[in-house]
């Protein structure tokens, strides 16, 4: 559906050059959720502009639906986009217009009789839950009521492709989940291909079914996003994953230093994903080495269907056999860390 291939785009800020997104090649599927991930100023902003041209690439080509944006004229650029709808962190919302006439703008253009589009815009509104507000306006609405009405404006041209560029990033988080559960059910029920910027995994985990990291605008890092969160290669992925997980912090207790521990002791952490979090590993590995682990943290969590989760403690043995645990555990897919041990 979308396919990107080296895309670079640069700006002048007076002497200075900016490379905001930097050889980027990516393809997303028709009818995918796709995650794009990546802290401040790493470029996703630009790369989103870029798909529907908004930004047009230093250089590189954008493939939509088979068609090469990057070469068309500008007539059949502003149609095809029209095929694209796009959602921002703050809504873009007209102030001095109602709700239905916020909905109705991208139709006006159009050759339709006044009737059909409040027909079309009513529509569109109750698919957003918002059938009540049309005459309100957009100051009367909550946050998550204005990115509804945002959604149903994107929605009013019939587009294929939805442009999230970080939707749920002024929400609370029980808004930002309802605001993700309805785009998952345009999703599902529409068959919308959506790509999501954000810089919040929480929004990838629960939505996206493939994820793209950048940094400093480049892609560093894609793929299935349980694949991609629970074996991160780059370390900027480590660090989404890491600030997201109770896990990390054992790297603060082993960095802290307040820590003492005896000859026969070290800190710990495993961690595991898919079906290995159900089997009493720990149990195992204790009994059968003859060790004592002293839990600190352990956590679970659902990326996807799949759990993925770890423990952080104190184990207590002798080195032989706790060499021997280590093997058992990454025999069975489990990554061992020891972040301190005493040094003696
Ligand atoms: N129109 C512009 N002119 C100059 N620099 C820009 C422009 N747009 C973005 N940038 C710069 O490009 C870099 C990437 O910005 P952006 O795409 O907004 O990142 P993100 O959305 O990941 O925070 C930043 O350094 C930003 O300052
Ligand atoms: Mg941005």
């Amino acid at each position: 559906m979308i396919r990107l291939s080296h895309v670079s785009k640069s700006f002048t800020r007076g002497k200075e050059r900016i490379d905001a997104v930097r050889d980027v090649s990516l393809e997303i599927n028709d009818g995918e959720i796709f995650g794009v991930i990546g802290f401040s100023g790493a470029g996703k902003s630009t790369l989103v502009r870029c798909i529907n041209l908004l930004e047009r690439p230093t250089s590189g080509t954008v493939e939509v639906g088979g068609l090469e944006l990057t070469a068309l004229s500008p007539a059949r650029l502003r149609e095809v986009r029209r095929g694209m709808g796009m959602i921002f962190q703050h809504f873009n919302l007209m102030p001095s217009r109602t709700v239905l006439e916020n909905v109705i703008f991208p139709l006006q253009y159009r050759k339709i009789p006044r009737e059909q589009m409040e027909q079309k815009a009513r529509g569109l509104l109750r698919r957003v839950d918002l059938e009540g507000r049309a005459a309100a306006y957009p100051s009367e609405l909550s946050g998550g009521q204005k990115q509804r009405v945002a959604i149903a404006r994107a929605l009013a041209t019939d587009p294929k492709i939805l442009l999230c560029d970080e939707a749920t990033s002024a929400l609370d988080p029980t808004t930002t989940q309802e605001i993700l559960a309805l785009l998952r059910s345009l999703n599902a029920d529409l068959g919308l291909t959506i790509v999501v910027i954000t810089h919040e995994m929480a929004v990838v985990k629960s939505i996206c079914s493939r994820v793209a990291v950048m940094e400093q605008g480049r892609l560093v890092e894609q793929g299935p996003v349980l694949k991609v969160f629970s074996s991160p290669r780059e370390k900027v992925t480590r660090d989404f994953v890491g600030a997201a997980s109770n896990l990390s912090k054992a790297d603060l207790l082993a960095a802290s230093g307040t820590l003492s521990l005896r000859p026969d002791e070290r800190l710990v952490r495993f961690s595991y994903t898919g079906p290995g979090v159900s089997e009493p590993l720990i149990s195992t590995i204790t009994a059968r080495y003859g060790l004592v682990m002293n839990i600190l943290f352990a956590d679970v969590e659902l990326i996807g269907d799949s759990p993925i989760g770890g423990t952080v403690g104190i184990l207590t043995g002798p080195t032989e056999r706790v060499e021997g645990a280590f093997a058992y555990l990454r025999e069975r897919n489990v990554r061992v860390e020891v972040l301190q041990e005493c040094k003696s």
